[in-house]
């Protein structure tokens, strides 16, 4: 949700703490501020508006002076996006500064006693009541004061921290949000994810929840809830700084749309061994795999449009029931599951409140939990029985793709992997579907490759102001999130319908201002879908439709084409959606959007 960084060292922090921040933009950015301790105490300086507001104003951080500080970049919660609710939040003798991730949940009981206490509020940020319980827990020992403060707080954080009698000093604790301390050489950081570390260290510890952090420049302490020391290990991240930049691309959502073939790649390719699937790293034991009778999938957004693509695979493949829910509705339905359901959790960031929420919900009545995640240690991939992570690196756009694409493929490789212990294919079967899955990088270059003309579509449909996107079966699931994409980043209004469901009402909504989207890929399906074009046309709607490059018939119906490969049945959607994603993209060029990060949003949703 927002983005939290931290350094202490050898030399001016503020500039350093600007480059974080630009690199954690995109997980929040509608105010931020830097806080920096020296020799004269801190120094804060914030503002409402993108990082590049904060660099101005700090004139590239030259107006802050010390080696040690704390920055933020927010995604507004409590509060408006407004200078005064930006973070740090400073105490009111000016000895603590103070950066949050996360929703401190008794904030209002807390608020109430620190004003009786005297203390002054400025903002309107449940965050603020954490910089006053540092002064009233303050008697010269800032880890207690820490510790005391921490102990006082439910709900999620992610802190840093600096105190103005500590020069060199940063504090960080974490509960159910995420924070990563990086090891330098004379120097230690802090920051809500790696990409705001890699440039500067590939060696990181990540702090579990309830621990706290000291950083000093040729230190790191970590202490238990309690105060005992912890040892841990750094961990070597296999990210590299190429992966966390732009690397000659306009935006990172079309970097992340051309690195696609290379993540399926990596994520595939590893766990096809002797033409088998092979999953390692599953802690999930065949015979529990055997005994299961119902796989639930749930996940967020398009994580969860993945699973309801990867829903057909699974049921086919295993013979279970399959259903998907959405993580933020299964959380308070009261599921009905025991220790013979399967539960797949499908999450980018590992940090996403709803479904870490559904996840907990879900295992504490016995299911079992495998984590489909991209974000190594992550909360969610911690709280699985077992995960398997797609190697997609890092996602800094906000809209998803590559995390969308890999997490399908990853469904694909679980089935498959289901199929050969349940003994539900035979052996041609299965070899025949692991060519297929090994063909998907290829797929989705072909893809790519295949529609040169979507910056041209995208110049004539980019004024359409209701689009609706149809398709049957999976393609139905691929529409969902065409539609998602498109709509997230272009703020076009766009739905996604069953094209059965068509005329059992939205169809009043067709005339000739609409752009319908027709997904036609799946051959037995493919006359249903042309009697639906006919039915739109007939209403005056221009059709896009998306078929097989072989399907040219479409041709006679649609005003224009996007072109996937010749798909395999079953394990098509990574190529498929490609062209949708595309068009999304040029669509919000054409239209002047904000790309990377659209209005309303973040990347990763920590908050419920
Ligand atoms: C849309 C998008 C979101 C996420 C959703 C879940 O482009 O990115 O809908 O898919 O917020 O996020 P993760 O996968 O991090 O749990």
């Amino acid at each position: 949700m927002c983005g939290i960084v931290g350094f202490t060292g050898k030399q001016e922090a503020a500039p350093l703490l600007l480059d974080g921040l630009k690199k954690l933009e995109y997980r929040g950015y509608d105010s931020a501020g830097v806080a920096v301790v020296g020799q004269n105490g801190i120094q804060m300086i914030k503002t409402s508006g993108m990082i590049q507001n904060l660099c101005e104003k700090t004139q590239n951080g030259s107006l802050l002076q010390g080696f040690a500080g704390i920055g933020h970049t927010r995604w507004a919660t409590h509060g408006a996006p407004t200078d005064v609710n930006a973070h740090p939040h400073m105490s009111n003798d000016g000895k603590f500064a103070i950066v949050h991730n996360g929703i401190i949940e008794n904030f209002a009981l807390l608020r109430e006693e620190l004003k009786q206490k005297g203390f002054v509020f400025l903002s309107e940020t449940d965050t603020e009541v954490i910089v006053h319980l540092l002064t009233l827990y303050y008697h010269g020992d800032f880890k207690e004061a820490m510790m005391k403060t921490v102990a006082r707080l439910e709900g999620s954080y992610a802190i840093g921290a600096v105190c103005a009698d500590c020069p060199d000093r940063i504090f960080a604790a974490r509960q159910f949000s995420p924070l990563i301390l990086g090891v330098g050489i004379g120097e230690n950081y802090f920051a809500s994810d790696v990409t705001a570390l890699v440039s500067h260290t590939k060696n990181v510890i990540y702090l579990e929840d309830g621990e706290l952090a000291e950083l000093t420049p040729g230190d790191i302490y970590l202490y238990s809830s309690t105060g005992k020391p912890i040892h841990r290990e750094p961990t070597r991240i296999l990210w590299d700084m190429e992966a966390a930049e732009k690397g000659g691309y306009e935006h990172f959502m079309l970097k992340e749309i051309m690195e696609q073939p290379r993540a399926l790649k990596a994520t595939i390719e590893p766990r096809i061994q002797n033409n088998r699937v092979v999953l390692e790293e599953l802690e999930i034991a065949e015979e529990t795999l055997k005994s299961v009778n119902r796989i639930l999938i749930t996940a967020c957004g398009s994580a969860y449009y993945a699973g309801q693509a990867g829903k057909y695979v699974l049921e086919a493949l295993t013979h279970i029931p399959v259903t998907t829910e959405l993580a933020s509705e299964l959380r308070y339905s009261n599921p009905i599951v025991d220790e013979h359901t399967l539960l797949i959790v499908l999450s980018q960031s590992g940090e996403t409140a709803d479904t870490i929420s559904a996840l907990k919900e879900v295992k504490a009545r016995g299911a079992k939990v495998l984590a489909i995640v991209n974000v190594v240690g992550s909360t969610i991939a911690k709280l699985a029985d077992s995960v398997i992570y797609t190697w997609a690196g890092p996602e800094i756009a906000v809209a998803t793709t590559k995390g969308y694409t890999t997490q399908v493929s990853v469904l694909y490789l679980f089935a498959v992997y289901c199929a050969q212990i349940l003994q539900t294919a035979t052996p041609q079967e299965l070899d025949q579907m692991i060519q297929q899955i090994l063909l998907i990088p290829q797929m989705i270059q072909r893809a790519i490759d295949l529609n040169p003309q979507i910056p041209y579509l995208a110049k004539r449909y980019h004024h359409n102001q209701s689009l609706f996107f149809i398709g049957r079966n999976v393609d139905y699931a691929v529409a969902m999130e065409g539609s998602l994409k498109l709509k997230e980043i272009s703020y076009l209004h766009s739905e996604a319908y069953a094209a059965g469901e068509l005329k059992h009402g939205t169809i009043a909504l067709i005339d000739k201002d609409r752009l319908v989207v027709a997904l036609a890929c799946q051959e037995q399906l493919f006359d249903k879908m042309m009697s639906n074009i006919k039915e739109v046309k007939a209403r005056g709607a221009k059709v896009l439709g998306v078929v097989p490059e072989d399907m040219r018939q479409i041709l006679a119906e649609a005003d224009d084409v996007l072109f996937v490969p010749k798909l395999s049945p079953m394990f098509g959607v990574p190529a498929e959606i490609v062209p949708l994603q595309l068009f999304a993209y040029y669509v919000a060029k054409e239209n002047g959007c904000s790309i990377d990060k659209p209005r309303n949003l973040a990347k990763s949703v920590t908050v419920e």
